[in-house]
């Protein structure tokens, strides 16, 4: 999604809004731009495209001695990708770059002259209202608060007005923006990445307050003008993160990151073998007399809910329904009082769960969510807090952040279990044994050996329909294989339970079409065995992604990926990593742009 930056200090503004517009890559985007000050007033730059074409384009056409300017990396919403509609947006006297989108922007637009407007955004708009404000108050503050009453939907803003040099504006409502301090000036930004390598002190913008920034100083007010007192806070997070470490993508070092994160979450939510929440959840009576479970997500995080409702459902023995949070928040959902809602979230700020998860604390219902990012606006918003220990995430496609969820879930479930008493604290115990194994020994001898999956690849790699089949949480497996292959290498591809696809989508299997079986639950086996029968009579070649003792899978296939023998547990999540890099090594073959694939946003902040 967009990326906003804004600097201004005592260093090269050009460089450090470059810079800190590379670091935003990874957000997804299709064109760029920055304004700066200079000695004859604004300048503005912009592209489609890559940010190393701005770079250029910025190196001939911006002096050196540049202080102060704001920056843009554009996700189109309203108006294609090209340069005219990438930000920044403005007038003669005001500049703005804007992540969001404005609701009642037709309405706005109707007050000025069609004329007047050379873009097809949402956001020229509010700019030209800010200008007009700015005119009729010449206070550069109320200008900002009277513009935020007149805005519909979500919306960040960096501003700069052209007879204030040397100061940035912002203004916060429901998309994330954070005010970094650093030694040698001050930074907005939608996300620390984009000025981690200057300082990781940083305040948070609260819904509605409108901050002004100078070299040496910040002021935020609320939306009355009142002055506020500002919160300090301090990032974990290491600028390091953001390197490759000799992979050749974001996404494999990721990957092969999953033993280590996998390791980390479970030490930070288990004691002695038994999970352990209560540094975040310090009174089990938080678990008890669950009515049902919501658990509300989207894309990859909602396909860790699916597991999440296995695992619970059979663990636990308690309902649970998986929604995705888009679809969730305008649904009328039956919602009991003793009802829990579960919330994931890698970024911890996707419009749509974000909003879930505020109807569901204004209904009352308890609220715990599973969030990647520490101080995320989910994570704060939330009943309660557990943190996935994934670390980073950069690459587009979601990896080792799906694990980790599923880990959490998992352990989640043996908690609830042990609450209810539906499993005793031996069995727990046993349980999670075995279940570490699989991050110390099942996925990283899956990594070692990558060659099934480069063979399997060069066959998806050819084909432009792929189908999944799975049975039990094979099948959600099989879904989120089929996200990851469609992301990464635009092969269209389906996910369907084993049982399912004769009901029609059998239609579409022909010569040489793929089907990917995952088969990984002993209990399916043979009911697997008779499904891949059904598609191979009709031309399918047949990938698995199999047990070791899955034999009556084996000899059917064409090409099999073998998960190492492992108890049961563990199968899902060494399965996790294998439709991964299946999906990966595919995309690799394709020559795809695999870590920043296109149309694709890393948080999505618009609903
Ligand atoms: C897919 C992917 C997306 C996200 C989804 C939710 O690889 O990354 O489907 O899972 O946009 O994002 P979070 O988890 O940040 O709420």
């Amino acid at each position: 999604m967009c990326g906003i930056i804004g600097y201004t200090g005592n260093d090269n503004a050009k460089e450090i809004i470059i810079n800190s517009l590379s670091a935003l890559e990874y957000r997804g985007y299709d064109s760029a731009g920055m304004s700066l000050f200079t000695d004859n007033g604004i300048s503005t730059v912009k592209t489609q495209g890559r940010v190393s074409e701005l770079r250029k384009k910025a190196s001939v056409h911006f002096p050196e001695n540049t202080f102060c300017g704001i920056g843009h990396t554009r996700w189109a919403t309203h108006g294609k990708p090209s340069e005219t509609n990438a930000h920044p947006h403005g007038t003669d006297n005001v500049m703005i770059v804007h992540n969001g989108i404005i609701e009642n922007y037709k309405e706005l637009k109707k007050e000025f002259d069609d004329s007047l407007f050379y873009s097809d955004t949402d956001t020229e708009v509010i700019a030209k209202i800010l200008d007009k404000e700015y005119e009729e108050t010449h206070d550069p503050i109320k200008s900002i608060i009277n513009t935020h009453k007149r805005l519909k939907g979500s919306y960040a803003l960096g501003i700069i007005f052209s007879d204030i040099p040397g100061t940035v504006f912002a203004l916060r409502k429901d998309s994330p923006l954070l005010i970094g301090t650093g030694e040698n000036g001050m930074f907005i930004a939608s996300d620390i990445s984009a000025f981690l390598k200057h300082t990781n002190k940083y305040i948070r913008l609260e819904d509605g307050d409108t901050a002004m920034i100078t070299k040496d100083s910040v002021r935020i007010f609320d939306t009355d003008g009142n002055e506020k007192s500002v919160k300090h806070e301090t990032a974990q997070r290491n600028a390091d993160e953001i390197q490759k470490g000799g992979f050749s993508h974001f996404m494999l070092k990721e990957i092969f990151e999953e033993p280590d994160v996998m390791k980390d979450t479970f030490s930070s939510i288990t004691k002695d073998f038994l999970p352990d929440f209560s540094e975040t959840i310090s009174d089990d009576s938080f678990f008890a007399d669950i009515g049902t479970i919501h658990i509300v997500a989207c894309g990859t995080a909602l396909h860790a809910g699916l597991m999440g409702k296995y695992f619970i459902e059979k663990l636990a023995k308690t309902p649970v329904t998986t929604e995705t949070a888009g679809e969730f928040r305008y649904s009328e959902p039956i919602l009991r009082a003793n009802d829990m809602a579960i919330i994931i979230s890698q970024s911890g700020e996707t419009a749509d769960s974000l909003a879930a998860l505020r109807m569901l604390n204004e209904k009352n219902i308890r609220t715990l969510s599973v969030v990647n990012t520490q101080g995320s606006t989910i994570a704060e918003e939330s009943e309660k807090v557990i943190y996935t220990l994934a670390g980073r995430e950069i690459a587009v496609a979601s990896t080792k952040a799906f694990n980790v969820q599923c880990e959490v879930l998992f352990i989640l479930a043996l908690k609830i279990a042990l609450v209810k008493n539906t499993l005793t604290s031996d069995e727990t115990k046993n349980i999670l044994h075995s279940f570490s194994t699989v991050f110390s020994n099942s996925i990283p001898s899956i990594l070692k050996n990558t060659a099934p999956f480069e063979k399997a690849a060069k066959i998806l790699s050819e084909c432009n329909n792929a189908f999944f089949i799975g049975r039990g949480y094979d099948n959600y497996l099989g879904q989120e294989a089929s996200l990851k292959l469609k992301e990464i290498t635009y092969i269209h591809s389906e996910a369907y339970a084993a049982s399912e696809l004769k009901h029609g989508t059998i239609s579409l299997i022909e010569d040489g079409t793929p089907v990917i079986a995952i088969a990984t639950d002993k209990k399916f086996f043979e009911k697997m065995r008779s499904n891949i029968e059904e598609v191979k009579s009709r031309g399918a070649v047949i990938i698995s992604v199999c047990c070791e003792d899955a034999d009556i899978i084996k000899e059917i296939s064409d090409c099999v990926i073998t998960l190492p023998s492992e108890p049961s547990y563990c199968h899902p999540f060494s399965a996790a990593t294998a439709i991964q890099l299946l999906a990966y090594y595919t995309a690799l073959e394709m020559g795809r742009d695999i870590d920043k694939p296109r149309n694709l946003a890393k948080s999505v902040t618009v609903e």
